[in-house]
């Protein structure tokens, strides 16, 4: 059992404020921390928890923040061998503002995810069940890594997370495209988000093959898997939120996982979605990641 993960590795510098601040104001914080982040590293680390083994396709700059970053990764036992270091770019860095509520605005200096090229691929031998990957590193990058070719035999999810409408030239190459409501919007060029199930069924328009997915994670709406002909809905599972950083990767990385552990996308669903749920009750994003048996007990106590 093992995911391919692709993707960025950040130091998140998190800030929380009461309120986060609108343009033109100065708020004061409350406290400020240095946490392991990066929608890639926190997937990688969702995934390792729930269970499965993890290679990472990554790049972090020569510096200190790559340094404790590489052993927050090792120490979750993930495998780091197909890194990429950049001596003249710094590691990507995450500008995180929480307010009281838990709801989060980012800013990402990407360095050296910028920079993640096609070189430490995986060959067609090295196939694993799963790949994984998001759009906080190049698109070409991911083309080649979702490559039909190279990728044969393997199950291909595709987090379009942060959106980036070039991205969608990566859809077709997908089995499993994973969206939240704004995310969805910018795809399906709407005006507003969509809030129900019955609107987040349009992103029935995003597939080009009957054996595709996508799922839609709509918040405290819960989430919904789409396919041509019908769909999956799981309601939100209620928390006490604290933060909501690293919800989606937590979700995105747990389902892998679990369909490398032979689960359906329909099976894997509830507790990708617990998981994603208890991600929101602590602080930060890859340190939030549940493991197992913590989803598990949640979801005993849910029923
Ligand atoms: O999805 C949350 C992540 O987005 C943060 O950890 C931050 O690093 C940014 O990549």
């Amino acid at each position: 059992m093992a995911v391919q993960i692709l993707g960025s590795i950040n130091v998140d510098r998190v800030v929380s404020v009461a309120s986060l601040p609108k343009a033109g104001e100065t708020v004061l914080a409350s406290s400020v921390a240095r946490l392991a982040g990066g929608k890639g590293a926190n997937q990688a680390v969702a995934a390792a928890r729930m269970g499965s083994e993890i290679t990472m396709i990554a790049a972090v700059g020569a510096d200190s923040a790559g340094a404790w970053m590489r052993g927050e990764l090792q120490r979750e036992g993930i495998d780091l061998s197909a890194l990429q270091m950049f001596a003249d770019s710094a590691t990507g860095t995450a500008y995180v503002m929480v307010d009281r509520h838990g709801e989060n605005q980012i800013i990402v200096v990407p360095g050296a995810n910028a920079r993640l090229g096609t070189g430490n691929l995986p060959s067609p031998a090295e196939t694993t069940r799963v790949r994984l990957c998001q759009l906080e590193t190049p698109i070409e990058t991911a083309a080649a890594f979702f490559d039909p070719g190279a990728a044969r035999g393997t199950r291909r999810i595709l987090n379009a997370a942060p959106a980036v409408p070039e991205a969608a030239r990566l859809f077709a190459d997908v089995d499993l495209l994973i969206v939240n409501q704004t995310e969805l919007a910018v795809y399906l060029g709407l005006t507003s988000r969509p809030e129900t199930v019955a609107e987040a069924c349009a992103a029935r328009a995003l597939l080009t093959r009957p054996d595709q997915q996508v799922i839609v994670t709509l918040g405290p709406g819960g989430a919904v898997a789409v396919r041509i002909d019908g769909y999956c809905h799981v309601p939100a599972m209620p928390t006490q939120v604290v933060d909501t950083t690293g919800a989606g990767d937590c979700f995105a990385g747990s389902l892998a996982a679990l369909i490398d552990q032979g689960l359906t996308v329909e099976q894997a669903l509830p507790i990708a979605n617990a998981a994603a749920a208890l991600c929101t009750t602590t602080r930060g994003a890859a340190p939030a990641m549940p493991t197992r048996g913590a989803v598990d007990a949640a979801l005993i106590a849910a029923s």
